[in-house]
């Protein structure tokens, strides 16, 4: 056993309409890698539901796992909005949502992440930010100001497989712009931050 098995042993097992929106999406997606999975996504629903969010935003919605684990820590009356602009998976994710018990709770934006997060006038409790990771610094500085005050963004991936750690190639546009993110949210005086190695890392920042 490797230190991920004993990790995910010793956490709550996934529950089963996950674990087979897991193997679901492992068999219809070309980059099934990219969907956040049994350990993180006990992560981000034990996060939901120490918070009890009334309003979620979650940019990159994939195949829809994240936006359940999040979901279940739902405040009473809360909603999630996830946004993604990959059209191809409206179908499969109004499917997904429609035969959970989180369904109602999920509002789908199908668009560009930046374009979409304009449209919403809403005061976000949590916010988790998993889409293109050339525009994390952008999305940053979108949802900040629709944040509510000690409101909370999650942001996923930020060690990059490690790669944060090594200089930067610069055709490696992705690894510098998570770099330069991190270095940006690491001086941001507004908020308090704290990058955590959750699998690929999970930086949690906390709006002053
Ligand atoms: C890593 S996946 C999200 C995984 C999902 N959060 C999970 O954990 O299961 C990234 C998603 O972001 C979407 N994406 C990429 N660029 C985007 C953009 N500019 N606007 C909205 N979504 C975008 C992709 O289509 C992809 O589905």
């Amino acid at each position: 056993m490797n230190l991920d098995d004993y990790i995910s042993a010793h956490s709550d097992a996934e529950p089963e309409y996950l674990a087979g929106l897991n193997r679901k999406t492992h068999l219809r997606m070309l980059n099934p890698r990219m969907l956040s999975g049994h350990f993180e996504g006990r992560v981000l629903s034990m996060l939901s539901h120490i918070l009890k969010p009334e309003k979620i935003l979650e940019l990159g919605t994939f195949t829809g796992y994240s936006a359940l684990c999040l979901a279940e820590g739902l405040a009473e009356n809360g909603e999630i909005h996830t946004i993604d602009c990959d059209d191809e998976l409206e179908g499969f994710l109004l499917e997904v949502f429609s035969k959970s018990e989180f369904g109602h709770k999920i509002k789908l934006h199908i668009g560009d992440a930046l374009d979409e997060i304009s449209k919403l006038d809403i005061v976000f409790d949590l916010v988790f930010i998993d889409a293109d990771k050339m525009e994390y610094k952008s999305y940053y500085e979108a949802v900040l100001p629709k944040l509510k005050k000690g409101g909370i963004i999650l942001v996923d991936n930020t060690l990059w497989d490690q790669k944060v750690l090594m200089s930067v190639d610069p055709c490696d546009k992705q690894t510098g712009a998570i770099q330069n993110f991190n270095d940006y949210v690491a001086a941001d005086t507004r908020v308090e931050k704290v990058l955590l190695p959750v699998r690929d890392g999970l930086t949690i920042i906390r709006k002053k």
